[in-house]
């Protein structure tokens, strides 16, 4: 059940019980006040009738009697009956219609007391019968017995006023209930939505709720939250970079370098030293066999071609470099692959930047090893997105692919000279751009998803400390 539907029954559930309980405590106040007044009615006629009839019975005038009796019956809408006793106790005269009831005189004894009221319950309802004594120490008494019919009525118009005021209250107690539901719920549905948004990692995302209340010191602490998350991952981002950094620089040691060297030439030259030992012994080359050997050639070139460059970035000749046209040229030396592999190229941004100080040529293979690592992540095909931007103090340009995303396990290899999980190439590409990168004071860092895509960021000093 939702929150806003228990809420709702809840407040309409108190508003009933609240009607109910002062329903009754309001009709047992209005009962007693009315029983209380009747009471007092009863004993005031019983005294004055008492002392009206009192000379009638002494002088045994039943006549005038009954007429004193009869007189007050038919004045006094309440009253039931009225009859008086003789000084021996036996009835004298009263209004009763089809006889004396049996018993009447056991109905409300006086035994000695000057008044008594006692409430009877009979077959026409309740009755007070109020007893006077019309001679002290005699058997004389009067006795009217007075019906509840003004209380039953007024009884019928408190229902039939406060019956539609309490529907009236439960009906606008439902509604109200209904509003402030909304008013506790609303909130903390974008809560809910919030805590999902968080859960996607979209962190640095705010809730807008301005309220000065509870709510609003929790929606505060929530945007707390948000955006030290949103720092947290900046951060581990950072170290992440920083991470790369240091390997980097372990990496960058000329023995592992020599190393590796060494290990990638290793089978290019081990495949032309057997086929010149082969040649030795039967001097005849075929098509096949120079093809062989041009191919490992080409190997040997390309990796030292690399590896020069590597050596190399220290030699910084620094010129006005414009992003832009650089990105254009880059871009028309991988046109052929873009097309082969029907890739869309998207720019966004770049003229904003500002030109970097920096060598073009080393920049050149930075950006064209960016774009060709993209257009080897998307065999079938896809998009490429190059955009810029800039604040105060740097510039930069960000390579968005939706290829096939670095695995976590290599991400932290990509860095290193000759790692690549390519059959062709030589994993020098990132090595050389992240050194050329730093030789210009700036950091190269990316950011990937296995099977989403992969962005790459050059983030370039405006102002470039050479070397
Ligand atoms: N955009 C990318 N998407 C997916 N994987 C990438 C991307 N860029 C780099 N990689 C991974 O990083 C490895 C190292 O890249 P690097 O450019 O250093 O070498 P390479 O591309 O394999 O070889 P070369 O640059 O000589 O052609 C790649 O083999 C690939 O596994
Ligand atoms: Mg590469």
């Amino acid at each position: 059940m939702k929150l806003r539907t228990k809420i709702t029954i809840l407040t309409t559930a108190i508003v009933i019980i609240v009607g109910f309980l002062t329903t009754i405590s309001v009709r047992g106040v209005i009962i007693n006040a009315f029983r209380e007044e009747l009471e007092k009615k009863a004993k005031s006629v019983a005294g004055n009738l008492s002392e009206r009839v009192a000379n009638f019975i002494l002088l045994g005038d039943y006549f005038q009697t009954t007429q004193a009796l009869n007189e007050v019956l038919n004045k006094e809408k309440d009253l039931e009956y009225v009859f008086v006793t003789d000084g021996e106790g036996k009835i004298f005269a009263h209004t009763f219609n089809g006889g004396v009831p049996v018993g009447i005189l056991s109905w409300n004894p006086l035994k000695n007391k000057i008044v008594n009221v006692q409430l009877l319950d009979t077959e026409k309802g309740f009755i007070r019968d109020a007893g006077v004594s019309i001679f002290p120490n005699t058997k004389s008494e009067l006795h009217l017995g007075i019906r509840e019919d003004s209380l039953k009525s007024t009884l019928i118009t408190m229902r039939n006023i406060t019956v539609p005021i309490i529907i009236s209250m439960i009906f606008l107690g439902a509604i109200a209930s209904f509003f402030i539901s909304r008013l506790i719920t609303e909130p903390l549905n974008k809560f809910v939505e919030f805590t999902d948004v968080l859960g996607r990692g979209e962190f640095g995302k705010r809730l807008e709720i301005h309220s000065r209340d509870e709510i609003g010191q929790l929606s505060h602490s929530f945007n707390r939250l948000s955006m030290e998350l949103r720092a947290a991952k900046e951060n581990m981002k950072e170290a992440y970079t920083y991470t790369h950094l240091l390997q980097a620089e372990k990496l960058s040691s000329i023995g592992q370098i020599s190393a590796g060297l060494a290990h990638e030439l290793k089978n290019p030259v081990t495949t032309l030293k057997m086929l010149f030992q082969a040649f030795k012994e039967q001097p005849d080359m075929t098509k096949e066999d120079a093809e062989v050997i041009h191919n490992e050639i080409e190997k040997i070139d390309n990796i030292l071609t690399k590896f020069l460059g590597f050596v190399k970035q220290k030699d910084v000749n620094a010129s006005d470099i414009n992003i832009n046209s650089l990105i254009e040229r880059v871009l028309s030396l991988a046109t052929f692959d873009l097309k082969n592999k029907r890739i869309a190229v998207h720019k966004d941004m770049l003229e904003t930047l500002p030109a970097i100080k920096g060598n073009e040529s080393l920049f050149e293979h930075v950006f064209l090893n960016l774009i060709l690592n993209s257009i080897d992540a998307m065999p079938y095909g896809g998009e490429i997105r190059i955009s810029g931007k800039t604040d105060d103090n740097f510039a930069e340009v960000m390579i968005w692919d939706k290829g096939c995303g670095i695995p976590l396990k290599i991400k932290s290899k990509v860095f290193d000279p000759f790692f690549t999980t390519k059959a062709n190439g030589t994993g020098l590409g990132l090595s050389i751009a992240y050194n050329i990168v730093k030789a210009h004071g700036g950091k190269l860092f990316f950011d990937s998803n296995e099977g989403v895509g992969t962005v790459f960021t050059v983030r370039l000093p405006k102002e470039v400390k050479n070397g």
